[in-house]
């Protein structure tokens, strides 16, 4: 008898993003209220990073909370009911609870049914990451019947953030953003151009692990050392230097792969780290003036997973870019890890 063969998964030919939606928290940081932590200015602050105010989420604005807002304004967007939501991909790093996975409760909340449901790590590029494995899931079938993932990216960094830390203090911000992706007749997400440098870990990273942060109780001697919340560290030369310079390579490779040259662009999304970063890109990519840039990171701070979506939504609201323009995206950071592709904005 021969061998049966397995009868192969297929999806979608192709994909696009099919909505977009953002949630910002309520509470407003302006760079007057972080000068009370660290010796600075809002000079300095402005200048240096481009940043003006940040939002800071409340005990209520919960990783779940924001991104059920986020992906729900997506979904509305997309046009489809949430049972046809076949998976929901959270890329999130201050999701402080270290299981189960924060998807399950966002998918159910969602009313996604028994969708899949997961979170990744890729900090800065987790929403890159995320759209990545989404794209894969859809074309290889594995979407539920309708073929319809969301991509949520949230973080709540001043969760892990030391008010007190002059080079990070003034830089972190929280949101969520979300995108839902789903089959299409032409293409609408060209081939990824991304990676990790794990030579590199320690150029921004959580200051400990929780294992040690929290010392475990001792039965003999008793609860033991001094316990310190973690925060984010980092070495903001290094990150600026690879950034401008490396960065940059990937997101013209990321046009090249996508056979698109950067004056066809009608939107670059670059991750909103720092805002000399994103002129330095707009540089190295000579880029014409013609294409709008995201700046949101002037009120939003750097949201890390979060930042693409939420400057996405913004651009299209602001009516700087339009349904179906197209946008070079490039998330990159802590790992360190990137992910750059050309996109069709919803
Ligand atoms: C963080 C960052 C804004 C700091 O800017 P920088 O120019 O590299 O600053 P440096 O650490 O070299 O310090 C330069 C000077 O500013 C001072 N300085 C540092 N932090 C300061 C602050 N918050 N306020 C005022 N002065 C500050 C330093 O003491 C130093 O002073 P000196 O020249 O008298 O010695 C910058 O490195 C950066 O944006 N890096 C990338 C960070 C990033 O994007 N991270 C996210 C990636 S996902």
């Amino acid at each position: 008898m021969t061998t049966p063969q397995i009868k192969p998964a297929t999806g979608a030919a192709y994909t696009r993003i099919q909505g977009v939606g953002g949630y910002r928290p309520s509470r407003v940081i302006p760079n007057a209220e972080v000068l009370n932590w660290i010796d600075s200015s809002d000079e300095w602050i402005r200048t240096r990073s481009g940043i003006t105010e940040r939002r800071w989420a409340t005990a209520e604005e919960t990783v779940a909370e924001m991104s059920v807002q986020a992906a729900g304004k997506a979904i509305a967007m997309a046009g489809i009911a949430p049972e046809q939501i076949g998976g929901v991909i959270v890329a999130t790093v201050s999701h402080l609870k270290q299981t189960p996975a924060i998807a399950t409760e966002i998918a159910q909340r969602l009313g996604c049914g028994t969708a899949p449901a997961f979170d990744i790590s890729a900090a800065c590029a987790g929403f890159g990451y995320g759209l990545t494995l989404a794209d894969g899931l859809i074309r290889g079938g594995n979407a539920g019947a309708d073929g319809y993932v969301v991509v949520i990216g949230v973080e709540r960094l001043s969760d892990l953030t030391d008010i007190h830390d002059r080079s990070t203090a003034f830089i972190f911000g929280d949101g969520a953003g979300a995108v839902v992706v789903g089959p299409s007749d032409t293409p609408g997400i060209g081939k990824v151009v991304w990676g990790s440098d794990g030579s590199q870990a320690d150029v921004i990273s959580q200051t400990q692990a929780w294992d040690t942060a929290f010392a475990k109780p001792d039965a003999v001697n008793g609860a033991g050392e001094e316990t310190k919340w973690p925060a984010l560290r980092m070495e903001g030369q290094t990150v600026f230097r690879w950034a401008v310079w490396d960065m940059a390579r990937a997101a013209q490779q990321a046009l090249d792969a996508a056979g698109i040259t950067a004056d066809q662009l009608g939107a670059f999304i670059p991750h909103q780290a720092n805002m000399r970063i994103i002129d330095a890109m707009i540089k190295a990519l000579k880029l014409p003036d013609s294409v709008p840039v995201a700046r949101d990171i002037a009120e939003t701070g750097n949201t890390s997973a979060a930042s693409i979506p939420l400057a996405m939504e913004r651009m299209l609201q602001s009516g700087e870019a339009k349904s179906g323009d197209l946008a070079l995206i490039i998330g990159f950071g802590a790992g360190l890890v990137y992910a750059a592709a050309v996109v069709t904005l919803p």
